[in-house]
């Protein structure tokens, strides 16, 4: 069995095949997070992309863990250099046999500037195939792009797609990317962590489950679902 945490925005738990995964650890910070950065346990920390919201808590998380970084080459690079030996860079289109799965970074429609003004290359995506087979999409943050249908081609148990608009898809785009994706289950994240990305998922789930034939799993910080 798979279980995936929301804690709030984009920050993610994946318990796979008894390895600890965090993605995009954004604790101490994120209003909406469920739980302190030094509660999060890890032994692999991926990152989608530079933003403040997303690199978050990598830094206290990996020095006290000790897990290994997995972004793309650029984010990869900029950790080392600011004092994280253990990382692991991918890029585009790239996948890696990880003792959690094979994973494989994807395309992601955003910007990728590190906290510092350096350059975080291309943002991505993730698409996990489990070491039981599951494969799970984690969009992180993204606009609607057509190539959603690709991924939708490899037969995704989940996906997790941002709703929050503003910065990324908004609820009618996440339903137009839900019905190229076709996942068994979607779950909404990267919304009501401010103001400005307030969204009535509920209502939001209603539409996906009448239109589609995805299910939706509309969870509170902290809450998980298993697959
Ligand atoms: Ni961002
Ligand atoms: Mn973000």
């Amino acid at each position: 069995m798979n279980r995936l945490t929301w804690y709030g925005h984009a920050t993610l738990g994946l318990e796979t095949d008894a390895h600890k995964l965090v993605i995009d650890p954004f604790f101490d910070e994120n209003p909406a997070a469920s739980t302190t950065a030094d509660q999060i346990e890890a032994e692999f920390i991926l990152i989608s992309h530079g933003h403040g919201d997303h690199i978050g808590d990598t830094f206290s998380i990996a020095k006290r863990t000790g897990a290994l970084v997995i972004s793309n080459h650029e984010i990869a690079t900029w950790l080392q250099k600011q004092g994280l030996e253990k990382v692991h860079g991918q890029h585009l289109g790239g996948g890696f046999q990880h003792p959690f799965g094979y994973l494989k970074l994807t395309l992601a429609l955003h910007g990728s500037q590190l906290p510092d003004g350096s350059d975080g290359g291309n943002p991505c995506g993730f698409l996990l195939t489990t070491n039981n087979g599951k494969k799970i999409y984690l969009a992180q943050d993204t606009g609607l792009f057509g190539d959603m249908r690709l991924i939708g081609e490899e037969g995704l148990e989940v996906a997790v797609i941002p709703i929050g608009d503003n910065y990324t898809m908004g609820p009618d785009d996440a339903l137009r990317a839900v019905k190229m994706l076709q996942p068994k289950t979607v779950v909404p994240i990267h919304y009501n962590t401010f103001d400005l990305l307030k969204q009535d998922a509920n209502a939001w789930a209603t539409r996906v489950e009448s239109e589609t034939d995805s299910k939706v799993a509309v969870l509170k910080p902290g809450e998980q679902l298993n697959f």
